[in-house]
């Protein structure tokens, strides 16, 4: 994994590779030698041998992969204040000692790239949440979301990041849905929103993730509570000022035919078949495919018995939206419908793969 910089061409060519190799031995034998070193209480002391250790570890990765991370910026690890405080402490540690073997030739970015390395979300770079992140994010969701509230706050994430639109460049998952509750479309979501407001004061998630990052992460927890597939997701979303709405008219309408449903899903960058897997969602909540709080591929095989059809039985042609019922006589749509009808494990696999898409719509740099 690389780690983005800000002044990656200055590693470009850098011409102390090697000394970083022999920094590196060094370091490990002086980290052998200090983990026998035990402190006055009589534990293993616990910053001292690895933080240099890390630092140069943490630089080579920087010089191995800047090429690969001028690709494709790389998530960096998103750290609690204290990780970051201590990691801080490491690289200053490190710092000194590579700025020592290195002498005064050293280039300036050296100073700079390891402040870069470790920038806090706000920053804009995309970032992996480190366990204590995860689990303190996860526990509030555990205590925000039940089965009853997954498929609202699946709806909430599709529409925050649903307002996206390529061709304009603007919306997306930006926390903005909670100046858009009173838009018609988002009938019903302010039960969402207020999943977002659980509480992460005193956790380690407490500063460093963002209300973007919550509304992504309770849909993908929803997803994950109802027994549907996992979604690894970054964090670090900026969030949309205070009172800033996205603009209106982006989300799909029930009565879209299936051609204005692929347009509309084309601008925010997703394929036919991603379209199809995200509209899998419907399998949550009371549109009738299946149980409402299983996520499985029920909707599929909804899709192609077509129920609606049925005239004879009411119940029946109640199930799904107009919506939905234009997709499978879609001739793009249907392969991708029988696909997942047959293939849950191909489904699962889609739809986290666009929800996480999904989640980075708008999000500058994360597309
Ligand atoms: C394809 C275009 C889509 C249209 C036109 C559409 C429209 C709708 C409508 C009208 C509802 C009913 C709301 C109500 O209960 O009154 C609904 C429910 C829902 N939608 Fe969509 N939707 C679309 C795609 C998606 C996507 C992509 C997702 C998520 C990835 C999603 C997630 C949900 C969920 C989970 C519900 C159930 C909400 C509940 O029962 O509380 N939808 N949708």
């Amino acid at each position: 994994m690389g780690i983005p910089l800000r002044g990656q061409e200055a590693w470009r060519g850098f011409p102390y590779a090697p000394i970083f190799a022999s920094a590196v031995a060094l370091v490990e034998q002086q980290q052998q030698r200090q983990q026998h070193r035990r402190s006055p209480a009589g534990h293993v002391a616990e910053s001292s041998p690895s933080a240099p250790l890390r630092t140069v570890m943490l630089w080579r990765k920087v010089t191995l992969s800047a090429e690969a991370a001028e690709q494709a910026p790389a998530p960096t690890q998103l750290l609690t204040r204290r990780e970051l405080l201590r990691s801080s402490s490491a690289i200053a540690g490190g710092g000194l000692l590579l700025l020592r073997l290195l002498g005064p030739a050293a280039p300036a970015a050296l100073l700079a790239a390891p402040r870069t390395a470790m920038a806090a979300p706000a920053a804009g770079g995309p970032v992996v949440p480190s366990p204590a992140v995860t689990k303190a994010l996860d526990q509030a969701l555990a205590r925000a979301i039940n089965k009853g509230k997954a498929a609202v706050a699946l709806r909430l994430a599709f529409h925050d990041a649903g307002t996206f639109s390529a061709a304009s460049g603007d919306g997306g998952l930006n926390a903005s849905i909670q100046y858009e509750l009173d838009r018609p479309e988002n009938f019903g979501l302010k039960r969402g929103w207020r999943i977002v407001r659980e509480d992460l004061r005193g956790t380690p998630a407490e500063g460093v993730v963002t209300d973007a990052d919550i509304v992504a992460a309770a849909g993908a927890f929803a997803v994950r509570l109802c027994g549907g597939p996992s979604v690894p997701l970054l964090l670090g979303r900026p969030v949309a000022p205070p009172g800033a709405a996205d603009p209106p008219g982006r989300m799909p309408g029930e009565g879209f035919t299936a051609e204005q449903l692929k347009a509309n899903f084309a601008d925010k960058g997703f394929s036919v078949q991603e379209m199809v897997a995200l509209s899998g969602a419907h399998t949550l909540g009371s549109k009738g495919f299946g149980d409402p709080t299983t996520f499985d591929n029920a909707y599929y095989s909804a899709l192609l018995a077509r129920p609606w059809t049925n005239a004879s039985d009411p119940m029946a042609s109640m199930v799904g939206l107009p919506s939905d019922h234009v997709l499978p006589d879609d001739p793009d749509c249907l392969p991708h419908i029988r696909r997942y009808a047959d293939d849950q494990a191909a489904f699962f696999a889609d739809f986290a793969a666009a929800y996480a898409k999904m989640t980075r719509l708008g999000v500058p740099g994360w597309a």
